[in-house]
C-alpha cells in the first residue's frame, strides 16, 4: 500500500488535512506523525481514528534518529509537512522553541526523504506548508504574490520563511521534488483558542472580555480551514515541481469588524439581545512588531489549479460557531490547565 507521511495532523489544519486524505484516498495509507505539544489533540481525529488506512505516531519532528527510523520503516511516497510551533505571540515569548521545531524539524525531515528518496525521485513529493507571514506586512493597498520578497518581521514568521529556504535549496542543491504553499490566517472548526478567533468565541460563551491588540485596525485575509486541505490535496498531487503557491480567502477583515460580526452572529445563536456580545470588546496593549495587513493574490492556485474557496466568510464563520457550539466538551479539554496558565501571563 502507498503511503503518505503528515506531519502535525493532530494540529488545528492537520486534523483537516487527515481527514480530507483518509476518506479521500482509502488506497493510501496515511501516517500521522505528531509530537502532541499543547496544540496537538487526538480529539480531533476521533472520526478517521479507526479508518483502515490510517495510522497515528507520537513522534517528535526535532529527533532526528526517530524520524530516520520511521522514514526507513514506511518509505512513504510523499509527506505534507504541517507540524510547527504556529503562534505568534508565543514566538515573542520563546524564539527558539521556533527555531528549534520549525527550522530544525524541517530540516530533519528533508534529510530524511532524502535519504530513502536518494536517485529514486520519481512520484515522490516533500509538501510543505507554509504562511504568508513570511512575506511581511502590507500598506493599505497591494496583494502578496508568489514573487514578492520574503521579509519576516516576527519571530514565528521568521522560523517559517527560513524553512522554507531549506526546502527550496534542497530542491536546487539535491534535486528534492518539493512543492510550498503559503496560505492566509485560517478559521473553523478545531482551532485552537489562542488565536482570535476561537479566543474570542470562548470568550463570548464565558462573558469575559474580548482582547483587541493596538487600535484593532490590523487586517486578516481569512480563509476556512477545509478549503486549505483541499488546496493542499490540489497542490500536492498537482501543483509544479519546485513551486509555490498563495493560497488566500479573496477575505479581507481589520481585526475589530470582524469581532463585531462575530459578535452579531453570537449574540442571535445565543438568543442575546442585539449589541450584547460587543460589549465585551476591551482595547488592549499592541503585539510588539505587530504586522498591519496581510492580503494573498491567489490568482496563481486558481488559473493553474482552479482552486477557489467554497464558502463565503459569513457562512463560514456561521458553521464554526455552530461546531464550537455543539464541541463544548472539547473547548473545556482544551482550555484547562496548561491553556489557563498561558492566558492569565499573556493577558492580565
Ligand atoms: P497548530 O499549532 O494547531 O498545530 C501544530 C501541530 O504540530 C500540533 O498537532 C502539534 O502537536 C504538532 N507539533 C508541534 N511541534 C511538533 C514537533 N516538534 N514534532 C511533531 N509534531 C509537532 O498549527 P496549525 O494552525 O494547524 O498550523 C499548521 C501548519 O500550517 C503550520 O506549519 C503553520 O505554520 C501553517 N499555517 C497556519 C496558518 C493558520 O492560520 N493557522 C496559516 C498558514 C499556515
Ligand atoms: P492570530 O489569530 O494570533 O493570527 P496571526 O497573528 O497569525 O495573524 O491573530 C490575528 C489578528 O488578531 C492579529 O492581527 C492579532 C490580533 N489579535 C488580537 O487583537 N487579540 C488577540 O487576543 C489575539 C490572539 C490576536
Amino acid at each position: 500500500m502507498k503511503s503518505i507521511l503528515i506531519t502535525g495532523g493532530a494540529g488545528f489544519i492537520g486534523s483537516h488535512v487527515i481527514r480530507e486524505f483518509v476518506n479521500k484516498y482509502p488506497e493510501v495509507k496515511i501516517i500521522n506523525i505528531d509530537a502532541l505539544t499543547y496544540a496537538g489533540n487526538l480529539e480531533n481525529l476521533t472520526d478517521v481514528e479507526g479508518s483502515k488506512n490510517y495510522k497515528f505516531i507520537k513522534a517528535d519532528i526535532t529527533d532526528a534518529k526517530v524520524i530516520f527510523e520511521i522514514f526507513e520503516e514506511h518509505q512513504p511516497e510523499g509527506i505534507i509537512h504541517l507540524a510547527a510551533e504556529s503562534h505568534v505571540d508565543r514566538s515573542i515569548t520563546n524564539p527558539l522553541d521556533f527555531v528549534i521545531t520549525n527550522v530544525i524539524g524541517t530540516v530533519n525531515l528533508l534529510n530524511a526523504a532524502n535519504h530513502i528518496w536518494k536517485g529514486k525521485y520519481e512520484g515522490k513529493r516533500f509538501h510543505h506548508v507554509s504562511t504568508d507571514e513570511v512575506y511581511g506586512a502590507l500598506g493599505d493597498t497591494g496583494f502578496f504574490t508568489e514573487e514578492t520578497s520574503y521579509d519576516p518581521h516576527s519571530p514565528y514568521s521568521a522560523s517559517k520563511a527560513s524553512s522554507d529556504h531549506f526546502v527550496r535549496a534542497y530542491h536546487d542543491t539535491y534535486g528534492l521534488p518539493v512543492v510550498i504553499t503559503n496560505c492566509s490566517n485560517n478559521y473553523g472548526p478545531n482551532h485552537f483558542p489562542e488565536k482570535l478567533i476561537p479566543l474570542c468565541i470562548h470568550n463570548i460563551l464565558n462573558n469575559k472580555p474580548l482582547p483587541i491588540y493596538g487600535n484593532g485596525k490590523y487586517t486578516r485575509d481569512w480563509l476556512y480551514v477545509i478549503d486549505h486541505a483541499k488546496a493542499i490535496d490540489l497542490v500536492f498531487h498537482e501543483g509544479k515541481d519546485g513551486g509555490s503557491y498563495n493560497v488566500g480567502g479573496f477575505n479581507e477583515w481589520q481585526n475589530i469588524d470582524l469581532v463585531k460580526e462575530l459578535c452579531s452572529q453570537m449574540d442571535e445563536k445565543l438568543k442575546r439581545p442585539s449589541g450584547t456580545c460587543e460589549q465585551l470588546i476591551t482595547y488592549v496593549k499592541d503585539r510588539p512588531g505587530h504586522d498591519l495587513r496581510y492580503a494573498i493574490d491567489a490568482n496563481k492556485i486558481n488559473q493553474e489549479l482552479g482552486w477557489k474557496p467554497s464558502v463565503t466568510f459569513e457562512e463560514g464563520l456561521s458553521k464554526t460557531i455552530d461546531w464550537f457550539l455543539d464541541n463544548k466538551g472539547w473547548l473545556e479539554n482544551v482550555t484547562s490547565g496548561e491553556y489557563q496558565k498561558y492566558y492569565s501571563t499573556q493577558y492580565n
